[in-house]
């Protein structure tokens, strides 16, 4: 297996295979995310070797992630040469400008906009219609951490999950790309109040709502996933990734368009199969 740590970010990536598992790696800081976190997931994605048909992502430790990293929250820090880093930044890579939210604010309206949207796009790739991707969630997953299991594709969840969407709370908008899935989820309404209230959701309501796929005991997340990727792995990959492609467009297709669809991704499915045969 090979392995890399996506230097200084609380990112780990490991290939196996057609296998890549990304994993949150402060577990000291319950997998708190930064800027650096979502610009190395950005990467990742870019670089994602063509032969991976299956992304797992897990948080190591207790929880899965307890999202934005609350030193974001901090003023803006004096320039390091003159005070010592932040304890909460030891050990992450910075990005300029992301430090806090004061100094996020300090830049014009349009450097403001590109930062969020360079954070979007490591969570954008996920939905990708080659790949599958997998959020392994156990314990605590707030904030940037319920919206990085939202950015997946399915959720294979720990009994003792607890995802929280805490931006409203804190004054904030969910902005990493979560609020179109969970709407895609469960609804406008149960998005409002979900988000909103920022109450905590269970494993129990999380599978009645289609919030996750699947709930095992803790100790069971690691083997249901590599069950789920097995399965996965086992249909051509051709079809699955055109398979894919039409159940995403789905939502914004009438009847006749998606018919349509269907039409033309099975020609190119019965052309690659069969001509010439
Ligand atoms: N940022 C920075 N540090 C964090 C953190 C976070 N989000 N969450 C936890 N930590 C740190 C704690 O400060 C603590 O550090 P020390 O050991 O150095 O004191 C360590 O991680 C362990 O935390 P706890 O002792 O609190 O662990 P716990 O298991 O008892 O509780 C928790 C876990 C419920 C997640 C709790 O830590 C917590 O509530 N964290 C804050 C969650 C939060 O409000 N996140 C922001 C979400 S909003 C968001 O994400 C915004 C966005 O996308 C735009």
């Amino acid at each position: 297996m090979a392995e890399a740590v996506t230097g200084g970010s609380g990112l780990r990536f490991e290939m196996d295979g057609e296998i890549a598992t990304v994993t949150l790696n402060r577990p000291e800081k319950r997998n708190a995310q930064t800027f650096a976190t979502w610009s190395a997931l950005a990467r990742i994605g870019e670089d994602l070797p063509e032969q991976v048909r299956v992304v797992v992502v897990r948080g190591e430790g207790p929880s899965f992630s307890s999202g934005l990293d609350l030193g974001m929250f901090a003023p803006e820090p004096e320039p390091p040469a003159q005070h010592p880093e932040p304890a909460q930044h030891r050990g992450t890579e910075r990005v300029p400008g992301t430090d806090s939210f004061a100094a996020a604010a300090a830049r014009g309206d349009a450097e403001l906009r590109r930062l969020i949207a360079e954070a979007q796009r490591g969570f954008l790739w996920l939905r990708r219609p080659d790949i599958v991707s997998i959020a392994a969630v156990q314990g605590h997953a707030i904030g940037a951490g319920f919206q990085l299991a939202l950015a997946c594709d399915l959720r294979i969840v720990a009994d003792d999950v607890m995802f929280c969407m805490k931006e409203p709370a804190l004054g904030l908008v969910p902005d990493l790309t979560g609020t179109k899935p969970l709407v895609d989820i469960v609804g406008v309404p149960r998005a409002i109040e979900i988000c909103l209230t920022a109450r905590v959701v269970g494993a129990a309501e999380a599978l009645r709502l289609g919030l996750a796929e699947l709930a095992v005991p803790p100790d069971e997340l690691g083997r249901a996933v590599r069950d789920l990727t097995a399965a996965l792995l086992a249909v051509d990959r051709e079809a699955a990734t055109a398979t894919k492609r039409l159940l995403q467009g789905a939502p914004q297709r009438t009847l006749e368009e998606q018919a349509a669809a269907e039409r033309a991704e099975q020609a190119a499915r019965i052309r690659s199969l069969f001509a010439g045969s």
